[in-house]
C-alpha cells in the first residue's frame, strides 16, 4: 500500500485587517481583554461579495507550483469548509474549475476546525485505496461572513483565510505518518449556527442575527484542550512516537490560551511550537494548513522535520495527525 507525503503547500488571506481597536468601535470590548484572553490582536477579513474559493485557488496555485504538478495532473480534490460561497454544488467543483483541474473528482467535507486533518486522513486511505497520484487538501474559511458582528463573546475570535497541501506517494522518510478523527454529536449545541433545512430563513431572522455562530465559551475551551491532547496522544501512538520525537507541534489556532495548555500537557519548549493566532485569529479548519506554510516558507520547518498537529472543532469533531516533511 502506498502512502505519501506533502509535495507543496500554499496559504492565501484576504488583504483587510480588522485589529482589536477596530472591534472597540464595533462592540463593548478592549484590546487588553482580547490578548488576555485569547492572544489575537488582529484578524484579515474578506471584502463583502468576496470568493473564499478565489482565496482557496490562490493558495491551491501557490501549493501546486512548489510540488512542481500542474492542475492537470490532481486526480482529487478534497475541501474543508463551513463557509462555501454557495450551499451547493460544493466548493470543490468552483475551485476545480478555477485551477482547470480536469480529470479531478472534487467534494466538500464539514469537520469544522478539524476539517484539514479529517481531510488529510481521507486523501490518505483515498491514495491507499484508489491508487491516487495528486490529490490536493485545501482547508478554507470565511467565518466572517456567518459572525453576529454584535455579540461580543464571539466576533473578536474569528478570521479568514485558506490552506492547502498537495499530496502524492511518499519517497525516503517523508510521509503522513499517522492520522486520527474523532466526533461527539451529543455536544452539537456547543458551537453551531443553525441557519439550514430545518429553518427556512424569514426577513427578520436577517434582523435578529439568527443565521450567526452560537458558542458556549467556557464548555468549548475545556472539550478543546482534553479533546487535543487526546488527539495528538493517539496520533503519536499510531506513529509509533513519543512527544519528545517530535520538532514541532502546530495546534489548532483557536486561542493562546488553549495552546498553550497543549504545550503544558506535552512539555513543549516555545520553539517547537508553531503560534501565529495573534496576527490571523482563529480561521477555523483553514488554520493548520496556513500555520505549516508560513513556518515551512520562512524557513522555521525544514525537510527532515516531524511535525504533530493536532485539533477541535464544530460537531464536536476533534483530530490529531504525525507528518515528516
Ligand atoms: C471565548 C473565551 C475567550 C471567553 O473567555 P472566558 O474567560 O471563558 O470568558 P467568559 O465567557 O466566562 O466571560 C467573562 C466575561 O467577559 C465578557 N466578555 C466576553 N467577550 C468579551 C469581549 N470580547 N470583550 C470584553 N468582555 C467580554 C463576558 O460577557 C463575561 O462578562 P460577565 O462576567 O459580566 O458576564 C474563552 O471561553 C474561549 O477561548 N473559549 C474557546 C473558544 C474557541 O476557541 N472557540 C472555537 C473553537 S474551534
Amino acid at each position: 500500500m502506498q502512502t505519501c507525503q506533502i509535495l507543496g503547500s500554499g496559504h492565501a488571506v484576504p488583504h483587510r485587517i480588522l485589529t482589536n481597536a477596530d472591534l472597540e468601535q464595533m462592540v463593548d470590548t478592549s484590546d487588553a481583554w482580547i490578548i488576555e484572553r485569547s492572544g489575537i490582536r488582529q484578524r484579515h477579513i474578506a471584502e463583502p461579495g468576496s470568493s473564499l474559493s478565489d482565496l482557496a485557488a490562490d493558495a491551491v496555485k501557490q501549493a501546486l507550483e512548489r510540488a512542481a504538478t500542474s492542475a492537470d495532473e490532481i486526480d482529487l480534490i478534497i475541501v474543508a469548509t463551513v463557509s462555501a460561497d454557495m450551499k451547493f454544488p460544493a466548493m470543490a467543483c468552483l475551485l476545480q474549475e478555477k485551477i482547470g483541474a480536469t480529470k479531478a473528482a472534487a467534494f466538500d467535507i464539514s469537520a469544522a476546525c478539524a476539517g484539514f486533518i479529517y481531510g488529510l486522513h481521507l486523501a490518505k486511505s483515498l491514495m491507499q485505496t484508489c491508487a491516487y497520484q495528486r490529490v490536493v487538501v485545501v482547508a478554507a474559511e470565511m467565518l466572517s461572513s456567518m459572525v453576529n458582528w454584535t455579540d461580543r463573546n464571539t466576533c473578536v475570535l474569528f478570521g479568514d483565510g485558506a490552506g492547502a497541501v498537495v499530496l502524492g506517494p511518499a519517497e525516503g522518510n517523508s510521509g503522513i505518518l499517522s492520522t486520527t478523527i474523532h466526533s461527539d454529536g451529543n455536544h452539537s449545541k456547543l458551537l453551531y449556527n443553525p441557519a439550514g433545512s430545518q429553518h427556512v430563513l424569514t426577513p427578520e431572522d436577517l434582523n435578529n442575527n439568527f443565521a450567526t455562530i452560537n458558542m458556549q465559551g467556557r464548555e468549548v475551551f475545556r472539550h478543546a484542550v482534553a479533546s487535543m491532547t487526546a488527539a495528538l496522544n493517539e496520533a503519536l501512538e499510531l506513529a509509533g512516537l513519543s512527544a519528545e520525537d517530535l520538532d514541532f507541534i502546530i495546534p489548532h489556532q483557536a486561542n493562546n490560551r488553549i495552546i498553550e495548555a497543549i504545550a503544558k500537557r506535552f512539555k513543549v519548549p516555545p520553539g517547537k511550537l508553531i503560534v501565529n493566532v495573534e496576527r490571523f485569529g482563529n480561521t477555523s479548519a483553514a488554520s493548520i494548513p496556513i500555520a505549516l506554510n508560513e513556518a515551512i516558507q520562512n524557513g522555521t520547518i525544514k525537510k527532515g522535520a516531524t511535525v504533530g498537529m493536532t485539533t477541535f472543532g464544530a460537531g464536536l469533531t476533534w483530530a490529531g495527525a504525525v507528518i515528516k516533511i
